[in-house]
């Protein structure tokens, strides 16, 4: 009796991870996972004992109230399932906040709940609404967990460019990115990885689309209180025409330095939000139960608390810019983020893949390369882009910039 041979026996392993793994440009030709940029950036950063400006999380802890306010919930037993959308106070104080920011009104009961970070916000959108062979629209460079989560539906990732130096989107691309399969817009304001802080026009000019063509628009905000030079975020959904279709997300890890608390949330009218809820709640059902009063605390301090991580960052911002403009990089000033995009043409390098690894080596510091945040296809016209986080202790960057000042 002929043996089934050991290939057969093997599970089959097709299945959805290989089109999220190609979306993210992670699929080789031979069917194997490549391991992210991240990741290599960040081993050659340990192996050669360099600075790593890759990663955007930051080096130091948000504030004190947050922290201790997770402990004491831990120790008056806050540990065991909280309730689906949220703790009811989380709730409230993220309705407070839309409410001080940006004078928006949001049902706490109804239209807002918290998630396991931004990103699971994204994916539950995403996997509620767009269909396979649907269109989601995102601009690109992109936070790389888009196009994953958009292979992961099955839908088609459109794009729309952002180039140098401002990064604003032309607004004729836009447009005519806009088709009648078109189920969603994207949007990440201010920008994971160019920076850019969206023009008023630009939300605008989306929203007027978007009710054209009747397609959601999901919003990516988490960076939404890092923001310079005086400038003031925009939530889209507090544009005329935009409450109604718009899902606005944002999360606690910028804001409040606490990245591994993976604490984020998402506001919609009321049947977005129940649509949400019906994937989020066999994605993970509820997550950081005392994380959650902690926020509510972060989300109730007083203004200069807000006003003074923007200042912080903006000086950070300026001695690593100074740092790369002094190692003879083209810089663009990031309008918000706490990520600066440089061109590494000026120095004679068309690869900034090549270069990273070389500054690594040479200089002791490392960034990534912009093509980590684009499609295969559209990877030339970004190839010698460098992104840097500034999101570090004052000495760390300082002593960045003067290792650049070397190059
Ligand atoms: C644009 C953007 N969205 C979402 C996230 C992830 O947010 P969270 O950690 O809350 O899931 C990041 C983190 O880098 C980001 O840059």
């Amino acid at each position: 009796m002929p043996q089934p041979s050991p290939r057969n026996n093997r599970p089959h392993i097709d299945g959805a991870w290989q089109r999220t793994a190609a979306f993210a440009g992670l699929l080789g030709t031979d069917g194997r996972l490549s391991p992210t940029i991240f990741a290599e950036m960040t081993a050659l950063a340990n192996e050669l004992g360099a600075i790593n400006l890759g990663q955007g999380f930051p080096d130091e802890d948000g504030p004190r109230e947050v922290l201790e306010a997770a402990k004491a919930a831990i120790d008056r037993g806050v540990n065991q399932y909280s309730p689906g959308r949220g703790e009811p106070d989380l709730l409230s104080a993220i309705s407070e906040h839309q409410r001080r920011f940006y004078d928006f009104t949001a049902d706490p009961g109804s239209e807002i709940i918290v998630t396991a970070g931004a990103t699971e916000a994204i994916a539950a959108s995403i996997l509620a609404f767009a269909q396979p062979g649907e269109e989601v629209i995102t601009f690109e460079p992109f936070y790389d967990a888009y196009a994953a989560i958009i292979g992961l539906a099955g839908a088609e990732h459109v794009k729309v460019g952002l180039r140098a130096p401002s990064f604003q989107p032309d607004l004729s691309e836009l447009e005519s990115a806009f088709t009648n399969k078109t189920r969603m817009i994207l949007v990440n304001n201010p920008n994971n990885p160019t920076g850019a802080v969206f023009a008023r026009e630009t939300l605008q000019r989306i929203v007027e689309l978007a009710e054209r063509h009747n397609t959601l628009i999901v919003t990516d905000e988490v960076y939404e209180h890092l923001i310079f030079d005086g400038a003031q975020h925009t939530p889209i959904a507090t544009l005329p025409g935009a409450r109604d279709r718009t899902i606005t997300i944002s999360s606690a890890g910028k804001t409040f330095s606490t990245t591994g608390w993976k604490l984020g949330w998402a506001i919609a009218p009321p049947e977005l939000i129940t649509a949400i809820l019906t994937v989020k709640q066999y994605l993970t059902f509820v997550n950081g139960a005392p994380f959650q009063p902690a926020i509510a605390t972060g989300l109730r301090l007083p203004d200069a608390f807000y006003l003074g991580i923007a200042s912080t960052l903006q000086r950070k911002r300026d001695i690593l810019i100074d740092g790369l403009t002094g190692a003879g990089l083209e810089v663009f000033t990031p309008g918000g983020t706490y990520f600066v995009l440089a061109d590494t043409s000026p120095l004679g390098y068309e690869d900034a893949t090549q270069l990273s690894r070389e500054l690594g080596e040479k200089v002791g510091v490392v960034g990534v390369p912009v093509t980590a945040f684009v499609s295969p296809q559209h990877a030339p016209n970004y190839r010698s882009l460098l992104r840097f986080a500034f999101c570090k202790r004052d000495d760390v960057l300082t002593e960045a910039a003067s290792r650049l000042s070397r190059l």
